[in-house]
């Protein structure tokens, strides 16, 4: 799958968004070792707080059914009721987590630039300096 197909999964995803409060509706295409697509959006909530991001819920979906390596993750954001039309940088707990599954200097972050091209990022390049399970001696 090209970068270009696995944000237009990422964009499919960002319709399911549950976004009452900020009306910012985010996507994002997580795509395993294996090949196989996790899609996610975010989901708020009235106490703000437990609001869980596009990346995340992607994340959590394939981690619950058994997934624990992964390639790529695409995002795509921007206001309800529009074409996002920005790049929409993952937040830094998302990142955290991704750090927590994900080779940090080979793990792609793909963001849709909202022109029609591609923004392609390491979690590296996006968490440097970064903890993580090896610190704990996992
Ligand atoms: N959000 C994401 O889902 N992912 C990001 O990368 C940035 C922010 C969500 C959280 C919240 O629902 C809304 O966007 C505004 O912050």
């Amino acid at each position: 799958m090209t970068n270009a197909e696995l944000i237009a999964e990422a964009k499919k995803a960002r319709l399911h968004a549950y976004t009452p409060y900020s009306h910012f509706q985010v996507g994002a295409a997580l795509e395993t070792k294996a090949g196989k697509i996790y899609h996610g959006c975010n989901i708020e909530n009235a106490a703000y707080g437990p609001t869980n991001c596009a990346e995340r819920t992607a994340f959590f979906k394939a981690v619950y059914e058994g997934e624990r390596e992964f390639t790529r993750i695409a995002i795509v954001g921007g206001p309800e009721g529009q074409e996002a039309n920005a790049t929409c940088a993952p937040c830094g707990v998302c990142r955290q987590v991704m750090r927590e599954f994900c080779t940090p200097d080979s793990f792609e972050i793909v963001l849709d630039d909202g022109k029609g091209g591609e923004l392609v990022y390491t979690l590296e390049q996006l968490l440097p300096e970064s903890f993580g399970p090896e610190d704990l001696g996992k």
